[in-house]
């Protein structure tokens, strides 16, 4: 018998006393990660591939406290910029945990990377074009590199993460081999590489085990070619990416991990020997461990809907805006009944739908739509539930707001782990250059 499939995090399960002492403590809007949650998810994939190697995929959330407890779980890092290996070396990765994922790569993160292989030559460079390698080929670069492979199926939650069959991603399958034997040439080649997308559900496992089919047979045609002057290549290992799903739906049920973990190592099988299967999940790691904390400041009821009025908005969490994407929300309470009475409101209001929007100007800034919540008053707390994965790493300032604050919780203490941006923040890179440093054009 395998491994058990443990239960995703709900926003319910959240202590709601303790989110309140929180954001009463450090200000709303406010990330909260639980440092805990990030390191029994490490867990949980560990247990579900046991012999394959684990690479946490970087951008779901950068945060250093979040990168020491994957490193101390063991993983390895994905990285997909010079930004983000900076960040996995300061967290204490070393070369041989680092793993580079270069996409149209600028310039500037090219010699960085070559610049840090120089001292940590274990660092692998994964790379989904021929123009990349000529590239790393020009910069004297001649260490471990991983082919990416366009495995021509993708998978995910909305079309603009499906990666797998998306020209931008790979160098087409049908040219994979050869290119993968014509780097060997100038390459110590160590890997080959595919990622399907991001948000796979259980609907789509058949994606899944298409693709790493696939890559399965491109492994077994690299290491005996049909071609009898193809010299065999020497894999370490074979990468079916990340996009593990995790149950946004409060309802939703969770990913069976060890029945994926099972229908992935069938479908590669059989492996050369001597090659590991590899996976790099991001979102699996830390969506379910964080939530966004928010509070109500307006509550407008109008002829067609109710508008709840919070202070996070698409700049802390632009997945609703950018992919309809779900986020459960819990009404907390905590503020005044809007009678104007100061009796604190209770939570089992009954529930009203609504729309939760946020202070930009954009109609699409909201966080959800036509929900039913437990009617929200002015003041109360609403946390947005599964918020660890893509929420404070898209955030950005747009309409000059200033990028909330993030605590992390750890063994039953607490730390704010990246401060709330002030409004100098917003201006520290800005030069008044229109009157004191202008040269000719
Ligand atoms: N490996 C590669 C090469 C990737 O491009 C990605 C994600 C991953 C691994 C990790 O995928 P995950 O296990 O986290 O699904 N901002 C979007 C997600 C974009 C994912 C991009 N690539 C969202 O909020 O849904």
């Amino acid at each position: 018998d395998g491994p058990e499939n443990p239960p995703a995090r709900r926003v319910s399960d959240w202590s709601a006393e303790r989110l309140a002492g929180l954001a009463d403590e450090h200000d709303t809007p406010l990330y909260v990660q639980d440092l805990d949650r990030v390191g029994e998810n490490c867990e949980r994939l560990r247990d579900a591939f046991p012999d394959a190697d684990v690479r946490y995929a970087v951008k779901a959330h950068t945060g250093r406290a979040v990168l020491e407890t994957v490193r101390e779980a063991g993983l390895d890092a994905e990285c997909a910029s010079a930004g983000e290996v900076d960040r996995a070396l300061a967290a204490g990765f070393g070369g041989d945990r680092l793993h580079y994922t270069a996409v149209n790569p600028p310039a500037r993160d090219l010699d960085y990377v070559v610049g840090v292989a120089e001292a940590e030559p274990d660092l692998t460079v994964t790379v989904g074009a021929v123009d990349t390698l000529d590239r790393l080929a020009e910069r004297g670069y001649d260490g471990r590199v991983c082919v990416r492979v366009n495995p021509g199926v993708g998978a995910g939650h909305h079309e603009k993460v499906r990666t797998g069959g998306a020209a931008k991603f790979g160098i087409p399958s049908d040219r994979a081999a050869e290119a993968t034997r014509d780097a060997a040439e100038r390459f110590d080649v160590v890997g080959i590489h595919a990622h399907a997308g991001s948000g796979i559900d259980s609907d789509q496992l058949d994606s899944h085990r298409e693709l790493v089919a696939r890559m399965g047979e491109l492994a077994r045609e690299l290491a005996e070619p049909e071609d009898a002057d193809g010299s065999p290549i020497d894999l370490e290992y074979v990468d079916v990416g990340g996009g593990f799903g995790v149950p946004y739906e409060e309802d939703a049920p969770a990913l069976d991990l060890p029945a994926v973990a099972a229908a992935t190592r069938e479908a590669v099988a059989p492996l050369p020997a001597g090659v590991d299967l590899a996976i790099e999940p991001g979102r699996y790691v830390v969506a379910d461990a964080g939530v966004l904390l928010t509070r109500v400041n307006t509550v407008k009821p109008t002829p067609d809907e109710r508008v709840v009025g919070v202070d996070a908005g698409m700049t802390d969490l632009l997945r609703p805006a950018m992919y309809d994407a779900y986020h459960p929300i819990r009404n907390l309470g905590g503020g005044r009944e809007s009678d104007g009475s100061d009796a604190p409101a209770p939570v089992d209001r009954s529930a009203t739908p609504v729309t939760v929007a946020g202070p930009i100007c954009e109609t699409g800034d909201t966080l959800c739509t036509d929900r039913s919540l437990a009617d929200p008053a002015r003041g109360d707390l609403l946390a947005v539930g599964i918020a660890g994965a893509y929420g404070y790493e898209m955030a950005n300032q747009y309409n000059s707001r200033p990028r909330p604050a993030e605590v992390a919780l750890d063994d039953g203490t607490v730390a704010v782990v990246r401060r709330r941006e002030t409004l100098g923040d917003l201006t520290t890179v800005e030069r008044d250059a229109n009157r004191t440093d202008r040269t000719e054009a």
